[in-house]
């Protein structure tokens, strides 16, 4: 039974399919979208050696041919080389403007086969077809698209909605525990920002969801895309509610600029981590009860995922490197700054008044515990 979420956005909605086994149907799926039957795939080589065989097959299947380009893996690829390299590619593949381009691979890829699509002949369409949890429950939908600036993270891009969305939840059966889990702090994330029963079920089934139960990841997965749509429809283009999906991401981004964007923290290491601090200064701040921080760093930790600074190795900037690495400095208000925060599990709001002896109290008690 394949679940189905639609993003209703005037004029560009589109459907997300949730399943296992999804990639042999990918024909079947795409062919419906019209355009050539040839069509071009971005991916990476990681993905390239585990499953392209199997894309270009289900395609073929359904009478369309197909050209791949694989990138290599990393973070390092969402870069201005490698977005020239893909549409100077996807130029001599002589896509037209009535075609569509695969994107199949994690964020990345979604990222920047996204942004290449946007561009191109000024905007082509494209399927995502997310191979990692991080980007089936997050980067595939909702029409983040671009590159990394050595000024930043993301700071070059467009909004360019996909097409369609096929996430195909056996894929995630390739995945290391580590990955899986760095994705698996995106789908905590949605329970703590909205939805208090979301994060209950997950306290119960995030084990077995862990150890490859398929409904259950299939279940996450689809009340992760569906709250995602939920927000998108709402505020697309991130002028209010948008920010929710931030949540945790304000530390997040100062671990991950401390760790030099690398292997000492994933993304989704960095969220969970953010996610738990965020709540920390909830409690501080008299919005929410010190059980609710405590139950957060309870559940990361039954997953076995990192919970606190102290989980991550290497030495890390004080609490002053940390807040000036959060890229907020230039926003603080008179001593103010602005963050996601939380009433309870479930209830997260943006606030533009976080006092910043606040938020170094917290990073002051965190990094001591290191
Ligand atoms: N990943 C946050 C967003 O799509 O808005």
């Amino acid at each position: 039974m394949t679940a189905k979420v639609h993003v209703d956005l005037p004029g560009r909605a589109y459907d997300i399919m949730i399943a296992p086994d999804l990639l042999v149907q990918a024909g079947d799926l795409i062919a419906p979208l019209g355009g050539r039957k040839n069509v071009c795939i971005l991916t990476d080589e990681n993905v390239a050696g585990l499953h392209l065989q199997a894309l270009q097959d289900a395609l073929r299947q359904a009478g369309i041919a197909s050209e791949a380009l694989a990138l290599p893996p990393g973070e390092g690829t969402k870069c201005w080389a490698q977005l020239e390299r893909s549409v100077e590619w996807l130029l001599s593949q002589k896509v037209e403007r009535g075609d569509v381009v695969i994107a199949f691979g994690g964020g990345v890829i979604g990222d920047l086969a996204g942004f290449a699509a946007a561009i191109l002949r000024r905007g082509v369409r494209f399927v995502q077809i997310p191979t990692s949890l991080l980007a089936q429950v997050d980067s595939s939908v909702g029409g983040k698209t671009g590159i990394n600036s050595p000024s930043g993270k993301n700071l070059i891009g467009a909004f360019h909605q996909p097409s369609l969305v096929l996430a195909d939840t056996a894929l995630l059966g390739t995945l290391t525990s580590r990955d899986f889990l760095a994705g698996y702090g995106e789908v905590v994330k949605y329970g703590l920002l909205g939805d208090a029963d979301f994060f209950e079920w997950l306290e119960a089934e995030g084990p077995a969801l862990a150890a490859g139960d398929t409904d259950a990841r299939v279940r996450a997965v689809t009340r992760s895309c569906q709250m995602k749509a939920d927000i998108v429809q709402r505020d697309e283009t991130e002028q209010g509610d948008r920010a929710l999906l931030n949540l945790g991401h304000t530390f997040c981004h100062a671990l991950e600029a401390a760790t030099g964007y690398s292997d000492r923290l994933l993304h989704g290491e960095g969220v969970a981590i953010g996610c738990a601090l965020a709540f920390e200064l909830s409690a501080r701040m008299g919005l929410c009860s010190q059980e609710e921080p405590s139950r957060v760093r309870a559940h990361l930790r039954d997953m076995g995922m990192k919970v606190d600074m102290a989980d991550i190795a290497g030495d890390l900037p004080d609490a002053e490197g940390l807040l000036a690495l959060m890229g907020q400095d230039k926003k603080v208000l008179d001593g103010k700054l602005r963050f996601v925060l939380a009433r309870a599990i479930g209830d997260a709001f943006m606030t533009g008044d976080v006092p910043s002896d606040m938020v170094l109290g917290v990073l002051n008690d965190a990094l001591a515990q290191r």
